[in-house]
Protein backbone atom coordinates (compact mmCIF):
# COMPACT_ATOMS: atom_id res chain seq x y z
CA UNK A 1 0.00 0.00 0.00
CA UNK A 2 1.11 3.10 -1.19
CA UNK A 3 2.24 5.75 1.76
CA UNK A 4 -0.65 8.47 2.12
CA UNK A 5 0.93 11.97 1.18
CA UNK A 6 2.53 14.19 3.42
CA UNK A 7 0.05 17.37 4.33
CA UNK A 8 1.60 21.21 3.18
CA UNK A 9 0.74 24.42 3.96
CA UNK A 10 -0.96 26.16 1.15
CA UNK A 11 -2.20 29.68 0.61
CA UNK A 12 -3.05 32.02 -1.98
CA UNK A 13 -4.96 35.01 -2.87
CA UNK A 14 -8.21 33.44 -4.39
CA UNK A 15 -10.22 36.22 -5.65
CA UNK A 16 -9.00 39.17 -3.44
CA UNK A 17 -9.04 37.24 -0.03
CA UNK A 18 -6.05 35.54 1.13
CA UNK A 19 -7.10 31.47 1.57
CA UNK A 20 -4.47 29.70 3.98
CA UNK A 21 -5.30 25.99 4.33
CA UNK A 22 -3.59 22.21 4.73
CA UNK A 23 -3.52 20.29 1.63
CA UNK A 24 -2.43 16.86 0.58
CA UNK A 25 0.90 17.13 -0.88
CA UNK A 26 0.17 15.95 -4.34
CA UNK A 27 -3.30 17.92 -4.25
CA UNK A 28 -5.19 19.28 -7.42
CA UNK A 29 -5.49 22.94 -7.54
CA UNK A 30 -9.32 22.14 -9.40
CA UNK A 31 -9.94 20.10 -5.85
CA UNK A 32 -8.25 22.79 -3.02
CA UNK A 33 -10.35 25.32 -5.21
CA UNK A 34 -13.58 23.12 -4.34
CA UNK A 35 -13.07 21.84 -1.49
CA UNK A 36 -11.38 24.45 0.45
CA UNK A 37 -11.62 27.87 -0.87
CA UNK A 38 -15.24 27.79 -1.72
CA UNK A 39 -14.92 28.21 -5.42
CA UNK A 40 -17.74 25.64 -6.65
CA UNK A 41 -18.20 27.61 -9.61
CA UNK A 42 -15.11 26.08 -11.01
CA UNK A 43 -16.28 23.18 -12.81
CA UNK A 44 -15.32 19.83 -13.09
CA UNK A 45 -15.88 18.75 -16.64
CA UNK A 46 -13.27 16.23 -18.10
CA UNK A 47 -11.01 16.03 -15.20
CA UNK A 48 -8.14 15.45 -18.29
CA UNK A 49 -7.51 19.02 -19.31
CA UNK A 50 -10.00 18.78 -22.39
CA UNK A 51 -12.95 20.79 -21.58
CA UNK A 52 -11.74 23.99 -20.11
CA UNK A 53 -14.08 24.15 -17.79
CA UNK A 54 -11.84 24.02 -14.92
CA UNK A 55 -10.00 26.95 -16.40
CA UNK A 56 -9.29 29.88 -13.88
CA UNK A 57 -6.08 32.56 -14.11
CA UNK A 58 -3.15 31.98 -11.93
CA UNK A 59 -1.59 35.53 -11.97
CA UNK A 60 -3.88 36.82 -14.49
CA UNK A 61 -3.27 34.01 -16.71
CA UNK A 62 -5.43 31.12 -18.07
CA UNK A 63 -4.65 28.04 -16.85
CA UNK A 64 -6.61 24.26 -16.57
CA UNK A 65 -6.78 24.08 -12.51
CA UNK A 66 -7.33 19.99 -13.02
CA UNK A 67 -4.04 20.01 -14.51
CA UNK A 68 -2.26 22.03 -12.13
CA UNK A 69 -0.93 21.24 -8.36
CA UNK A 70 -1.85 23.14 -6.18
CA UNK A 71 1.23 23.64 -4.98
CA UNK A 72 2.21 25.49 -8.22
CA UNK A 73 0.10 27.89 -7.93
CA UNK A 74 0.64 28.42 -3.87
CA UNK A 75 1.38 32.25 -3.38
CA UNK A 76 -0.50 33.41 -6.35
CA UNK A 77 -3.21 35.64 -7.14
CA UNK A 78 -5.78 32.98 -8.39
CA UNK A 79 -9.20 34.43 -10.40
CA UNK A 80 -12.25 32.26 -10.65
CA UNK A 81 -15.41 32.88 -11.81
CA UNK A 82 -16.54 34.18 -8.07
CA UNK A 83 -13.88 36.97 -8.25
CA UNK A 84 -15.04 38.65 -12.16
CA UNK A 85 -17.82 40.50 -10.87
CA UNK A 86 -16.93 43.91 -8.53
CA UNK A 87 -19.47 44.14 -6.21
CA UNK A 88 -22.56 44.08 -7.40
CA UNK A 89 -21.31 45.43 -11.19
CA UNK A 90 -20.86 42.64 -13.51
CA UNK A 91 -18.13 42.39 -15.75
CA UNK A 92 -18.82 43.20 -19.43
CA UNK A 93 -18.43 39.82 -20.47
CA UNK A 94 -21.02 38.41 -18.01
CA UNK A 95 -23.80 40.86 -19.18
CA UNK A 96 -23.25 40.57 -22.55
CA UNK A 97 -23.22 36.22 -21.69
CA UNK A 98 -26.70 36.85 -20.53
CA UNK A 99 -27.80 39.24 -23.38
CA UNK A 100 -26.24 37.21 -26.30
CA UNK A 101 -27.18 33.66 -24.93
CA UNK A 102 -23.69 32.70 -24.98
CA UNK A 103 -24.46 30.60 -21.80
CA UNK A 104 -27.42 27.75 -22.37
CA UNK A 105 -27.13 24.98 -19.63
CA UNK A 106 -24.26 27.06 -18.20
CA UNK A 107 -21.75 24.02 -16.88
CA UNK A 108 -19.11 25.50 -19.48
CA UNK A 109 -19.42 29.75 -18.75
CA UNK A 110 -17.53 30.05 -15.74
CA UNK A 111 -14.38 28.72 -17.66
CA UNK A 112 -15.14 30.36 -20.84
CA UNK A 113 -15.52 33.88 -18.81
CA UNK A 114 -12.61 33.77 -17.26
CA UNK A 115 -10.21 32.72 -20.32
CA UNK A 116 -12.18 35.73 -22.23
CA UNK A 117 -11.38 37.91 -18.96
CA UNK A 118 -8.05 37.13 -19.64
CA UNK A 119 -8.38 37.99 -23.40
CA UNK A 120 -10.34 41.63 -23.02
CA UNK A 121 -7.70 42.79 -20.59
CA UNK A 122 -5.08 41.68 -22.57
CA UNK A 123 -6.84 43.04 -25.89
CA UNK A 124 -9.64 44.86 -25.38
CA UNK A 125 -10.42 44.76 -29.16
CA UNK A 126 -10.33 41.77 -30.54
CA UNK A 127 -11.24 40.30 -33.77
CA UNK A 128 -13.08 36.95 -33.90
CA UNK A 129 -10.01 35.07 -35.19
CA UNK A 130 -8.52 35.99 -31.81
CA UNK A 131 -11.52 35.49 -30.22
CA UNK A 132 -11.55 32.09 -31.59
CA UNK A 133 -8.06 31.36 -30.80
CA UNK A 134 -8.56 32.39 -27.10
CA UNK A 135 -11.22 29.81 -26.26
CA UNK A 136 -9.76 27.17 -28.61
CA UNK A 137 -9.41 25.12 -25.14
CA UNK A 138 -13.12 25.55 -24.03
CA UNK A 139 -16.06 22.90 -25.20
CA UNK A 140 -19.50 24.08 -25.32
CA UNK A 141 -21.96 21.42 -25.94
CA UNK A 142 -25.06 24.16 -26.41
CA UNK A 143 -24.32 27.24 -28.01
CA UNK A 144 -22.47 26.08 -31.15
CA UNK A 145 -20.18 28.99 -30.14
CA UNK A 146 -21.37 31.73 -32.70
CA UNK A 147 -23.40 33.68 -29.61
CA UNK A 148 -20.03 33.18 -27.09
CA UNK A 149 -18.08 34.74 -30.15
CA UNK A 150 -20.85 37.69 -30.48
CA UNK A 151 -20.67 38.37 -26.64
CA UNK A 152 -16.84 38.59 -26.80
CA UNK A 153 -17.56 41.18 -29.25
CA UNK A 154 -20.46 43.24 -27.60
CA UNK A 155 -18.21 43.35 -24.33
CA UNK A 156 -15.78 44.61 -26.06
CA UNK A 157 -17.61 47.58 -27.58
CA UNK A 158 -18.81 48.19 -23.77
CA UNK A 159 -15.23 48.32 -22.76
CA UNK A 160 -14.41 50.74 -25.72
CA UNK A 161 -17.24 52.79 -25.09
CA UNK A 162 -15.76 52.93 -21.37
CA UNK A 163 -19.37 51.74 -19.88
CA UNK A 164 -17.48 49.17 -18.48
CA UNK A 165 -19.91 48.03 -15.36
CA UNK A 166 -22.83 47.07 -14.81
CA UNK A 167 -25.64 46.71 -11.95
CA UNK A 168 -26.35 43.00 -11.32
CA UNK A 169 -29.12 43.89 -9.52
CA UNK A 170 -31.21 45.15 -12.40
CA UNK A 171 -33.55 42.55 -13.49
CA UNK A 172 -32.52 41.53 -16.81
CA UNK A 173 -34.81 39.41 -19.58
CA UNK A 174 -34.68 35.74 -19.83
CA UNK A 175 -32.18 35.54 -23.12
CA UNK A 176 -33.59 32.51 -23.27
CA UNK A 177 -37.78 32.31 -23.15
CA UNK A 178 -39.69 29.51 -23.47
CA UNK A 179 -41.52 29.54 -26.68
CA UNK A 180 -45.62 27.92 -26.58
CA UNK A 181 -45.36 25.92 -23.50
CA UNK A 182 -43.28 23.51 -25.65
S1 LIG B 1 -12.04 19.69 -16.13
FE1 LIG B 1 -10.14 20.63 -16.58
S2 LIG B 1 -10.04 20.70 -18.73
FE2 LIG B 1 -11.89 19.63 -18.30
S1 LIG C 1 -23.78 26.34 -22.32
FE1 LIG C 1 -24.07 24.18 -22.03
S2 LIG C 1 -22.10 23.33 -22.37
FE2 LIG C 1 -21.87 25.41 -22.86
Amino acid sequence: MLPAPDEVPWSALVNGNEVSVRIESNAILLDVLRDKAGSLGTKRGCDMGTCGCCSVLIDGVPRLSCLTLAQEASGCGITTIEGLADGHHLHPIQKTFTECGGSQCGFCSPGFLVVISALLEENPTPNDTEIKDAIEGNLCRCTGYQQIVDSVRVASEILASGDGVEDSTTAKSDPHPSYGGN
